[in-house]
């Protein structure tokens, strides 16, 4: 099997691509470098050994039909993963044209290609986003969907259009609805290196403990939770390249559109998970609690058992490993795939 991975320069992108290498698959990665550099796909191919032949990169926008309509035919793409989005919360609530001209004209050119190319796999990076503010935790695949943010927006009209296409029988479709994803490769050689100053947690911690950055702050100490900073599901970025593995493999039993929840089922405070990184750190790590922050929700975690029954997928590594992982990466490369 061939895959197309577009945004595969990118944080779950590159590690997917070595997940799905690693499985088995050719894999062809589609990625415009708006959030990465050509550096991580230099990274991936390294812990693939493999080389630009065995593993092409085709630079452009997943947007341009008749490039990914291309890429599909020279390369003979049997399924695609979808991955090319933009992602920050915080940046969609200033950019919301920005968001849905990117996220929504992405997706529905990468459909058009499909269409026009004659398949019909696709794996779409969806979001615990797509939840809003959610009345009860853990939240099923079968809870109410809405959204806070634009970012969220993007993600919710992505899975309805999805839906309208499967239903026509033009598509199958795994709606994969990631929660947190941190962490990077055990080996320390790639992992998430974002442009600009990041907008989530660990990454933004880790770019403090390692010098970048001079303090993080936690937005908001004044949730309705245990320590009052917000609560979320966060999981390995491994885990989770290996559910793509396993969604793609279901796939082929499972027509129609799926969402399908990926996280671990457990939910863990900012507060709780930086004090888990000044234990793996051995040291403190400065911050400050702040105002909330405009579309955070406030708790969130996942039910796992369609994602454990459809898929056969467990997130097993815990949020020591996790961190322990992410740092290796960080402190080996301070300024990540730059140096
Ligand atoms: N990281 C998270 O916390 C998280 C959580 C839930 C869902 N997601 C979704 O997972 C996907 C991947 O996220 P990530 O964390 O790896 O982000 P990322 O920014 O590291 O990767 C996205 C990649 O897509 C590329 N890209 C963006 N727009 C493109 C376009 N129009 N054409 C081609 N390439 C384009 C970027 O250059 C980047 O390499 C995104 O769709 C994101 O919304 C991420």
């Amino acid at each position: 099997m061939a895959v197309l991975v577009t945004g595969g320069a990118g944080y779950i992108g590159t590690h997917t691509a070595l997940a799905l290498h690693e499985a088995g698959r050719q894999v062809v990665i589609l990625d415009d470098l708006s959030n990465s550099s050509e550096r991580a796909v230099d990274a991936v191919r390294s812990l693939m050994g493999a080389d630009a032949d065995d593993v092409p990169f085709v630079c452009g926008d997943a947007a341009d039909v008749e490039l990914v309509s291309r890429t599909i035919i020279d390369h003979g793409i049997d399924e695609v993963v979808h991955f090319a989005a933009f992602k920050s919360v915080s940046e969609s609530v200033e950019r919301p044209l920005a968001y849905f001209a990117n996220n929504m004209g992405s997706l529905i050119g990468v459909v058009e290609a499909m269409a026009a190319t004659d398949v019909r796999r696709l794996v779409f990076s969806s979001s615990c986003t797509v939840y809003g503010e959610p009345d009860e935790v853990p939240v099923t695949e079968a809870s109410p969907t809405g959204a806070a943010n634009p970012y969220g927006w993007t993600k919710l009209h992505g899975e309805q259009f999805l839906e309208q296409v499967a239903s026509a029988g033009d598509l199958d479709v795994m709606l994969l609805r990631y929660f947190n994803p941190v962490g990077a490769h055990p080996s320390g050689t790639m992992g998430e290196d974002p442009h600009g100053i990041p907008t989530n947690l660990v990454p933004f911690l880790m770019q403090v403990a390692v010098g970048r950055l001079d303090r993080l702050r936690v937005f908001g100490g004044d949730y309705d939770t245990p320590d009052g900073s917000p609560v979320r599901d966060y999981l390995h970025v491994v885990d989770l390249a290996e559910g793509h593995v396993a969604a793609l493999d279901a796939l082929g039993s499972t027509p129609g559109c799926t969402a399908v929840n990926l996280g671990t089922g457990r939910g863990y405070s900012v507060l709780e998970v930086v004090a888990a990184a000044e234990q793996v750190l051995g040291r403190p790590v400065p911050h400050e609690v702040v105002d909330r922050r405009p579309g955070d929700v406030a708790r969130i975690w996942a039910e796992t058992e369609l994602a454990e029954r459809v898929l056969g997928w467990t997130a097993g590594r815990d949020l020591t490993e996790m961190l322990a992982d992410h740092w290796r990466w960080q402190e080996a490369h301070p300024a990540g795939f730059g140096g």
